[in-house]
């Protein structure tokens, strides 16, 4: 099959996003009839930065529809929870959110309640939703979100509950307008879905198939936002190592990388979440060799035990992984890896976990993010005998947590009165500016707040385990 159909397949059409300008034309006029002043909507993510960057394009539509966006919930005409499904807490925080706008909605009938992201996509938590939060007006999937005017439409003009959630393999919607929450950091997202079906994971199944958008897009997208003087952009996927399979542009992700350093400009790239098992030297060498790609890596491992990697379907082994880090080491000497790993994956002994423990020391990971095993309906390891308590898992989770304070504490004292390049980005609690080095390492320093969104040298003065403190270098 050609390339041209494979995208045709799996592109949201123009007459359908001329469909969903047409409609916001409509939604537009009604709430202006509707509202004095333009009404409120506040809209919230939860979970990773794939979900922050369909939030983004969320609020561009609703912008688009006559909204303004609020960061406080309270007054709000229209509450959007863009939700997540990976772990039970994340959905439990939802649930409980929800049911705090119940007062709200009685107090004010004309208030639109939306609910869309993974945890949506799934029947389940649709029909809970139904059954137990009546006053929630829409529900909409991971695969439809180009369609919120119309189903924002049908709501005002019906009054009827919206409930959309088909089951296919995905879209790529590119014509979507996008309001960015920053002026000098951006997302890309540069492909969608998940082929893997890691055994514990519910992202292949709310999120699709492995679909990458066109490099050409992709590369234009960075240009504009260079031109527009943003100064980091994040290459977005499940798996952004497999960019470029389907469809098959002919460019894979270390040549995306490639075209997107060539850009002229004074910008960082930064790219996750990487898989190991597609982790190839070829982008190793690459990322080394582009002066644009920040030196971090993350790069999550999960288990250091083979027997449990293989019941999670990882499709490498410990040897692997620390192989794959000694080159990618030895190429970046100064690289910064980061990860993540599941504590008490169903059948996991104490033994097993302690093989976690050596490879973080082996590792010498930044930092690391660090998760009980969370059971979610639907996947292969939920059906697994899972004989060890909570509790225990906790005990075991901090145990790891506990030696890996050590690691970073030695990671971040090595840093000590180095000089790093750093993007300053926000005011910290603690008055300071806070900004990250190219190894994705937090620092804080005293400067004015006009350094905010431009990159400076910064000394290392002080480390604080898992972050540093500095002064201005210059
Ligand atoms: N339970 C616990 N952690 C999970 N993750 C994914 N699914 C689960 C689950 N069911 C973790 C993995 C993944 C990260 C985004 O979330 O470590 O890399
Ligand atoms: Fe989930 Fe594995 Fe896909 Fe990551 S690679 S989203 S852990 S199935």
């Amino acid at each position: 099959m050609s390339v041209v159909s494979d995208i045709k397949k799996i592109s949201v059409s123009h007459e359908e996003a001329l469909k969903q300008n047409e409609y916001k034309q409509l939604v537009r006029s009604l709430v202006e009839s509707k509202f004095d002043s333009a009404p409120k909507a506040f809209v919230h993510t939860y979970g990773c930065q794939g979900n922050v960057a369909d939030g983004e394009r969320l609020k561009g539509m609703l912008e688009e529809m006559g909204y303004s966006l609020v960061e406080e919930l309270e007054n709000a005409d229209l509450i959007l929870y863009n939700t997540c499904a990976i772990r039970e807490h994340a959905e439990d925080r939802v649930f409980g959110n929800v049911g705090a706008l119940k007062k709200m909605k009685y107090e004010n009938r004309d208030m639109k309640i939306i609910l869309c992201g993974c945890m949506m996509q799934q029947q389940h938590i649709a029909d809970k939703i139904r059954a137990s939060y009546p006053f929630v007006d829409i529900v909409f999937g991971t695969h439809v979100i180009h369609k919120l005017p119309e189903f924002l439409y049908r709501s005002f003009a019906t009054g009827k509950k919206v409930y959309e959630l088909p089951d296919n393999d995905g879209v790529i919607a590119e014509e979507l307008p996008v309001h960015r929450d920053s002026e000098f950091k951006a997302w890309i997202p540069i492909m969608y879905g998940c082929n893997n079906f890691c055994t514990y994971c519910i992202v292949p199944y709310v999120r699709g198939r492995e679909r990458s958008r066109d490099p050409e897009t992709i590369v234009n997208e960075a240009k504009e936002l260079v031109a527009n003087g943003y100064k980091e952009i994040t290459l977005l996927g499940q798996n952004v190592n497999s960019y470029g399979k389907y469809p098959d542009y002919g460019c894979n992700f270390a040549a995306l990388l490639r075209r997107l350093n060539d850009i002229d400009g004074d910008f960082t790239i930064r790219f996750m979440t990487s898989h190991p098992k597609d982790c190839t030297s070829e982008l190793l060498d690459t990322m080394a060799e582009c002066e644009k790609v920040a030196k971090h890596l993350h790069l999550p491992f999960q288990s250091g035990n083979n027997r449990v990697l293989n019941d999670m379907n990882r499709r490498y082994t410990r040897e692997k992984y620390l192989e794959l880090l000694n080159y990618a080491y030895s190429v970046m000497p100064e690289l910064s890896v980061t990860s993540d790993v599941i504590v008490g994956f169903p059948g996991e002994t104490y033994e097993e976990f302690l093989d976690t423990v050596s490879l973080i020391k082996e590792a010498k990971f930044t930092s690391m993010y660090t998760f009980i095993y969370s059971a979610r309906e639907g996947t292969k390891a939920a059906k697994m005998p899972d004989p060890i308590s909570k509790e225990e898992k906790g005990k075991w989770l901090r145990e790891l947590i506990e030696v890996q304070e050590v690691i970073a504490a030695e990671r971040t004292a090595s840093m000590v009165r180095k000089t790093f390049r750093v993007l300053c980005e926000s005011i910290s609690k603690s008055g300071l500016i806070e900004g990250r080095t190219s190894g994705n390492i937090i620092i804080e320093f005293p400067a004015d707040a006009s350094v905010i969104g431009s990159f400076r040298k910064v000394r290392v003065t002080e480390s604080l385990t898992w972050i540093l403190r500095g002064e201005l270098a210059e």
